[in-house]
């Protein structure tokens, strides 16, 4: 056995997977097999979701029946609604939605059952009622009345209906629904590695998806987004755009939603979501962050040879969308919640303990001196 320590993981692969594949040599991604610019253009986030819990695209039937079954989950008992109006008003959202996923964990029936057909049950609730207690948040921190779910709506109109109390253009929606989509699954990140190493000891999906909720938060990770709206807002104008970020790099700042351990040469989720971002902007009728946005991309590739991730473009398209900074990375979690599930069902039914090893550095052989003596 090698003892060559390999940094992060760096290039290990651990696992098989169908669920999806990062081919950063052509700069694809596809969830079981179907590229997702494909995906974007011409399903809605409810046939993915279904795609990427289940293997397959849905056919209408199935599609009813998945879409009626988290319509129906779309409900959180009175203590957890309770506990959120509890909450503190300055607790980040994240903390509140893997605390929210904790917290079903207590009143799941089927928590320790961990067979396939229960797990996809426990997936689907745990996807259906993570937006409700987001969006919960979102309006008691505000002093606001909390809204119900409605049944008529889609999953992304529902969240802006309980966010908002309207639901917004066809354009916007589409383009938040295309998000969700881009966020759905990205293979062996680092959230989906710990929901996976957690799922290896067998313990349950609920606890999976509440470490990787916190794996999340990261901002080398999914908290990305939310610093790539601190950095545009820092910057403030277009015009400034050019010294700031070449002033960054000069200084040898990391420059947030940019980069990616896999994609070198560009993200491919980006295209699309940079698509939707400059229409979004143009319905609101503001581009200073789409200004911002291409002066900074443009810096970026020519002096660091850098791609943005997708990060960049949604942080921008989120705030534009009129949600709070701190909202967009539990955004992201309502989508990748699909992923993590199909990743943890996927664990259990090919389960080996994840358990590396490791090089001790520490002193050795050390013998205990008696506390008087010390
Ligand atoms: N800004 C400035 N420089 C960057 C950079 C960024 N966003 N991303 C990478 N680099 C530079 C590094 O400084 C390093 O330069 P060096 O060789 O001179 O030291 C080089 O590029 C390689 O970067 P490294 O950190 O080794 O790559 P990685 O694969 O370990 O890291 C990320 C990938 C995502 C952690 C990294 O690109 C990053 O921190 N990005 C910003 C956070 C982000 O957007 N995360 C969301 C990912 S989807």
């Amino acid at each position: 056995m090698s003892d060559e320590i390999k940094k992060g993981l760096l290039g290990v692969v651990v696992d098989e997977t169908n669920v999806s594949q990062v081919m950063p040599e052509i700069n694809s991604l596809t969830y079981r097999g179907y590229a997702v610019q494909d995906l974007c253009e011409k399903c809605i986030f409810e046939e993915v979701a279904y795609l990427v819990l289940n293997g397959e695209l849905p056919n209408k039937k199935q599609l009813k029946n998945f879409i009626k079954e988290e319509r129906s989950d779309r409900k959180l008992s009175k203590e957890i609604l309770s506990d959120i109006r509890k909450m503190p008003k300055k607790a980040h959202p994240m903390d509140v939605v893997r605390t929210a996923v904790s917290l079903m964990a207590l009143e799941d029936k089927e928590t320790k059952d961990n067979s396939p057909k229960a797990n996809m049950r426990k997936a689907i609730r745990i996807f259906s009622k993570t937006p409700i207690a987001l969006a919960a948040f979102l309006r008691s921190r505000k002093g606001k009345k909390i809204i119900s779910p409605k049944k008529k709506l889609s999953f992304s109109e529902n969240f802006f209906h309980m966010c908002f109390g309207k639901v917004p253009s066809k354009e916007i929606v589409r383009a938040f629904d295309v998000s969700l989509i881009l966020y759905a699954e990205h293979s062996f990140n680092v959230s989906t590695f710990t929901a996976r190493t957690i799922t290896s000891s067998l313990s349950d999906i609920h606890g999976a998806i509440t470490g990787a909720i916190a794996s999340l938060k990261g901002p080398l990770h999914g908290g990305a987004n939310e610093e790539v709206m601190h950095m545009m807002n820092k910057i403030k104008k277009p015009e400034k755009a050019f010294k700031w970020i070449n002033k960054a790099l000069d200084n040898k700042d990391v420059v947030m939603g940019f980069g990616h351990r896999v994609y070198k040469k560009g993200d491919s989720r980006v295209p699309t979501m940079e698509k939707f971002f400059k229409n979004v902007s143009k319905i609101n009728n503001d581009k200073k962050f789409a200004k911002i946005y291409d002066i900074v991309k443009e810096v970026m590739i020519k002096r660091k040879n850098i791609y943005p991730n997708v990060d960049y473009p949604t942080g921008p398209t989120y705030h534009l969308m009129g949600f709070d900074t701190d909202f967009f990375t539990p955004i992201f979690v309502i989508s990748r919640i699909t992923g993590w599930s199909a990743h943890i069902m996927e664990q259990h039914a090919a389960n080996k303990l994840i358990r590396p090893l490791s090089k001790y550095t520490g002193p050795r052989h050390r013998k205990v001196t008696p506390l008087n003596q010390r």
